[in-house]
């Protein structure tokens, strides 16, 4: 349980950045600043929002997210590691790993010279962690938040043997309708289809959506741009240290079975995720690190 007086003390900065609980009790940083506000759920780390002042939310909320431990929030950016998805063999261990449903650990706050405003978090090794992933494999989170938004997640392996990993940063994008939204950056990239049993496909064009799409793009690097017809914005999403970017929107049906996801929730939002999966697993070798890093700026 995170003491919200002891983070204001150590991490606060005075009109910028406090500490307070939502839900049941869940820990949040909250920046406001003249260039952006923002909320950070200490469960996951989780990105919950993010509006760069004088636009519309870029990071996007369902209404009807719940704040409960050990849930994942819908919405924001949650931190899928150390597997993408289902784990492979495992039956009893959560879908897209347990980095997204614990507490992680303030490690610092900085407010930054050209006015950005930097957190770092930290999910260290613990019984819990091992009994799910059997690896020293401590994390770092660096979030710097101002007009861009910038995370940086960093593995490291501590063990004596390689690591295997898959990972991603599974980004909530707020879009006008997203029946009128292009994903820019992904022709010609191999997928695979998780609507039509992983069969490998070739994007061909941007991506558009008249109904659910949930696709795992490989062995790409590329910028993507979220082109938003109705809100007449474009998202950048810059990457390194991923070679998959994983586009989904569940469409009505499976939004309405989600339960979380908000009425016409759907329409509102997209994920454009930047990581690696499938046939981008991420080997460490013993005392390396791996590093995720995105960038999101809106024009
Ligand atoms: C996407 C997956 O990344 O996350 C989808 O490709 C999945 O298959 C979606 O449905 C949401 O996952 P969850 O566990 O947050 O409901």
């Amino acid at each position: 349980m995170h003491d919200i007086n002891e983070l204001n003390t150590r991490f606060g900065l005075a009109e910028k950045l406090s500490f307070s609980t939502i839900g049941e009790n869940m820990a949040m940083a909250v920046v406001s600043t003249e260039q952006c506000s923002a909320r950070i759920a200490l469960q996951g780390a989780q990105v919950v929002d993010w509006t760069p002042v004088g636009a519309k939310p870029v990071i996007w909320l369902s209404r009807d997210a719940k704040f409960l431990p050990g849930k994942s929030i819908r919405g924001g950016v949650p931190v899928c590691w150390p597997w993408f998805g289902a784990h492979e063999s495992r039956k009893d261990v959560p879908a897209h790993g347990h980095a997204r449903t614990v507490p992680w650990d303030v490690l610092s706050s900085k407010s930054l010279e050209d006015g950005r405003i930097k957190l770092t978090f930290c999910l260290q090794t613990s019984p819990a962690t091992q009994a799910l992933w059997p690896h020293d494999t401590p994390l770092e989170l660096h979030i710097s938040l101002g007009t861009t938004l910038e995370l940086e997640l960093i593995t490291r392996n501590n063990d004596s043997e390689p690591v295997i990993i898959s990972e991603a940063l599974h980004t909530y994008f707020a879009v006008g309708d997203i029946r009128q939204v292009g994903v820019i950056g992904l022709d010609s990239s191999s997928y695979l289809d998780k609507v039509d049993e992983f069969t490998r496909k070739t994007q061909r064009g941007n991506v558009t959506f008249t109904g659910e799409v949930d696709r795992v793009y490989v062995n790409t690097e590329s910028e993507c741009i979220i082109n938003d017809s109705v809100w007449q914005r474009r998202i950048h999403i810059k990457k390194e240290g991923s070679r998959s970017t994983v586009v989904w929107n569940p469409w009505i049906d499976k939004a309405a079975a989600m339960g979380d996801l908000g009425e016409a929730g759907y329409m509102a939002m997209l994920c454009v995720e930047s990581g690696n999966a499938l046939d981008n697993l991420v080997t460490i070798e013993p005392g390396e690190e791996h590093r995720l890093r995105v960038i999101y700026n809106i024009e």
